[in-house]
């Protein structure tokens, strides 16, 4: 069926991926397909880096959104990792490609978790954020993004592969970052894995800048592979003020202070 469908997509100008091999990934099974994308090497490093920061800074029942999830190997493995130990609660998984969330909901069900859909995992098709549901509250959302931008317009089909690739015009960026204050709940944090070999932190953080209610942490290289580095976003804190005393102010203003 693959072997028809290729020469088919190619004639129609499309490009296709070499990923209909079926692949393991610690120990998890992920399936590509002429029009989705499958596991690679910077998934994992994706799926470790973030189980790596949860451990170290000992968070508790997250809820995590994996966006762009592909074949679903970031939200899957870390669900594997950590969803057995309170550690995660809930993992959702969106794309714009409905090839990529039927990749994903395949995997979920080949590695056991297929009783889980629907409630601890969760899959949607969706433009950025624009099709997840309103109501949704995450403690995390992860994500090794597109990294590519591409001038408006130039040589883009659309194809899964562009989809998987480029960001033309950084538009799933901007539209991410415009909307994401509204999904996270009040610790919630954006932990996006970044290729530095295509983009660089002066042309993203405006992005999570431009949104008043965001603020933008910081940026490290990845521990594992420096030419990677993560973007750290959460929800801006309202400023606490603690209302003194008019005796205490009398008291510090006799002290100088
Ligand atoms: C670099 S791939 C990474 C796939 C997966 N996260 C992984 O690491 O294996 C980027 C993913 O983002 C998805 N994507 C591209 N534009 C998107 C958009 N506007 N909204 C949601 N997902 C998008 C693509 O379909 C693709 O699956």
């Amino acid at each position: 069926m693959v072997g028809l469908l290729k020469p088919i997509l190619r004639r129609f100008g499309y490009h296709v991926y070499k990923s209909s091999d079926e692949r393991i990934a610690a120990g998890l099974r992920f399936r590509g397909g002429p029009c989705s994308v499958n596991v690679t090497p910077q998934s994992e490093l994706t799926a470790r880096g973030v189980i790596e920061m949860i451990r170290d800074r000992g968070l508790r029942d997250l809820n995590i959104l994996d966006l762009g999830c592909g074949s679903g190997a970031i939200g899957l493995l870390i669900f594997k990792e950590l969803g057995g130990d309170g550690t995660v609660a809930s993992v959702a998984f969106g794309d714009i490609n409905i090839f990529n969330i039927r990749a994903t909901e395949w995997a979920i069900r080949a590695n056991g978790f297929g009783s889980l859909l629907g409630t601890r995992l969760r899959t949607y098709l969706t433009d950025a954020l624009s099709g997840v549901p309103a109501q949704s509250q995450f403690d995390l959302i992860v994500s090794n993004p597109v990294h590519l931008d591409a001038e408006a317009g130039a040589g883009m089909d659309r194809s899964p592969v562009e989809l998987g690739t480029y960001d033309p015009g950084w538009k799933f960026h901007r539209d991410f970052y415009a909307a994401a204050d509204r999904y996270l709940s009040p610790r919630g944090e954006i932990w996006f894995l970044e290729n530095g070999a295509y983009s660089k932190e002066p042309t993203l953080k405006p992005f999570p800048n431009a949104n008043p209610r965001l603020g933008y942490v910081e940026h490290f290289p990845d521990r594992t592979d420096p030419a990677c580095f993560w973007m750290i976003s959460r929800l801006r804190r309202p400023e606490v003020r603690v209302a003194v005393p008019a005796t205490d102010r009398a008291v510090a203003a006799a002290f100088g202070a």
